[in-house]
């Protein structure tokens, strides 16, 4: 019902959707404590990684391919096949807020989404997730060997993607940091504790 009021409120007062980007490192708990946020605060999750995954999956996609070999080498996937993914999801929706999980992930993929999205939304915040490399590892050895199915929860692609965060997602978190954007979170520590921290920075939206 809320929902409902809401999306009625934004017609009426043209409203932009808020937008909150989520980052940090594979493992770090992007997709746990994004679909807490959703039954939380009734936020929307749209994680790029899920969207690339069945867009790959689509046995009719033009892009099944590139996407594969991005995914398996940890390097990220050119914007306009991303934002479109986005996009399509937002635009299938009718809610007014949008965790979107997994983006911007390089400088490609911001620019890829000032250009095309940017001015259409309000970018809230980015909720940075910040997780000591050996947890990451450690987190998405035993998703891998606990049948996540995932092709890039090996350690040779795990490798691959942490040093893709250091060297190109980094620097977009440094680049939102200088704009006052970014509310950081310890992220090592077990789920429920960074939930607490989370809650914090939600239940005032
Ligand atoms: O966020 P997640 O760990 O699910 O991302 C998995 C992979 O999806 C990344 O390592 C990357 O290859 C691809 N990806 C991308 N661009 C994004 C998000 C994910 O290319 N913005
Ligand atoms: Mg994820």
């Amino acid at each position: 019902m809320k929902l409902l009021f809401r999306s009625i409120y934004r017609v009426f007062t043209m409203s932009k959707p808020q937008v909150v980007f989520v980052l940090g490192g594979p493992g770090a708990g992007k997709g746990t404590q994004c679909s807490n946020i959703v039954s939380k605060f009734g936020f929307v999750h749209l994680s790029a990684g899920d969207l690339l995954r069945a867009e790959r999956n689509k046995p009719d996609s033009k892009y099944g391919e590139l996407i594969d070999t991005h995914i398996k080498n940890g390097t990220i996937v050119p914007v306009e096949v991303t934002c479109k993914l986005i996009q399509n999801a937002m635009e299938a929706s009718t809610a007014n807020r949008f965790l979107i999980d997994g983006f911007p992930r390089n400088k490609d993929n911001m620019t890829g989404w000032t250009r095309t999205i940017g001015d259409q939304v309000e970018l809230l915040f980015v909720l940075f997730l910040d997780c000591p490399e050996e947890i990451c590892i450690e987190r998405c050895m035993k998703r891998g060997a606990a049948g996540s199915g995932r092709a890039d929860d090996n350690l040779e692609s795990l490798k691959k993607r942490i040093v893709t965060f250091v060297n190109d997602s980094m620097p977009i978190i440094e680049h939102f940091k200088e704009k006052n954007l970014v509310k950081k979170v310890e992220a090592g520590k077990n789920a429920a504790d960074v939930w607490v921290e989370i809650c914090k920075l939600f239940k005032d939206l």
